[in-house]
């Protein structure tokens, strides 16, 4: 996935929190996006995903300029995985009508082909035994792992996973890093927003650091933890690594 942005801007009232953002980023595979809370991680990533309008600027994905008209918005947003740090499954459905919901609303696929495509992935993430429950009789950690399914089973140009563990105890954060790790192995692009320092450093081929509405520092995982340049990621580093 290869992201450039040119003097994107964004505010909220009278903040603003992505404030003239320009920038080609390399063509990567795995990008870790870490940085204070209120810096604009996930506000960057709702752009990206088509789920807010920048109020100017341009953000092209694959060379492709982004089009913020409603129609155009809403293709985008149905060629990309999302999974956010709050369990967005519906609480009304079981894990599998959850995967086949939309499947069948918004990709056009018969209840047959829906049903094959849910089944198989729910079994490649050995949820089966799970399909039939709703959200609430499974764990969170297993609930993000539907909710990863789900996103998955559109076959996504890419994904987009924002803190996908913040909610989760250190167990079911480790099965959620562990399938976002062989996601990557499996070659898809993603886009994690994500507080496991480890694991950006590790995981993640490309880091970009993001504070104060600006992409502050960005490189490649290791060297951007291992060599921070600005004073800002430095002390973030210093405050995040302390414990
Ligand atoms: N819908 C909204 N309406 C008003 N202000 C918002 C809205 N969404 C975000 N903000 C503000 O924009 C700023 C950036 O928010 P954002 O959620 O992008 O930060 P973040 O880096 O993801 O933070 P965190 O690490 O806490 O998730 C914050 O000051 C936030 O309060
Ligand atoms: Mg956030």
């Amino acid at each position: 996935m290869q992201l450039s942005f040119k003097n994107l801007m964004k505010s909220y009232g009278s903040r603003r929190v992505l404030n003239d953002i320009t920038i080609d980023l390399p063509d990567t595979r795995a990008m870790a996006v870490i940085g204070p809370s209120g810096g604009g991680k996930t506000t960057l990533l709702r752009t990206i995903a088509g789920l807010e309008r920048p109020d100017c600027g341009q953000l092209s994905i694959d060379g492709e300029l982004l089009q913020f008209d409603d129609a155009s918005l809403l293709l985008h947003r149905r060629s990309i995985g999302t999974v956010f740090q709050a369990f967005n499954l519906f609480p009304h459905l079981t894990a599998l009508e959850n995967i086949l919901l939309p499947l069948e609303q918004a990709h056009g696929y018969r209840h047959p082909e829906a049903m094959e495509a849910a089944e198989s992935i729910l079994k490649r993430f050995q949820l089966e035994g799970h399909a039939d429950k709703k959200p609430a009789q499974l764990s969170g950690g297993q609930q993000q792992r539907i909710a990863i399914a789900r996103a998955i089973a559109i076959k996504p140009r890419f994904l987009l996973f924002d803190e996908p563990t913040s909610a989760l105890d250190p167990e079911m954060t480790s099965e959620v890093l562990d399938i976002i790790g062989e996601l990557r192995d499996e070659g898809r692009d993603l886009l994690l927003v994500t507080h496991h320092m480890g694991f950006a450093r590790t995981a993640a081929d490309y880091c970009l650091f993001v504070a104060d509405g600006r992409i502050v520092e960005n490189g490649p995982a290791e060297q951007l933890f291992a060599e921070p340049k600005s004073k800002e990621l430095r002390q973030f580093l210093g405050r995040v690594m302390r414990y």
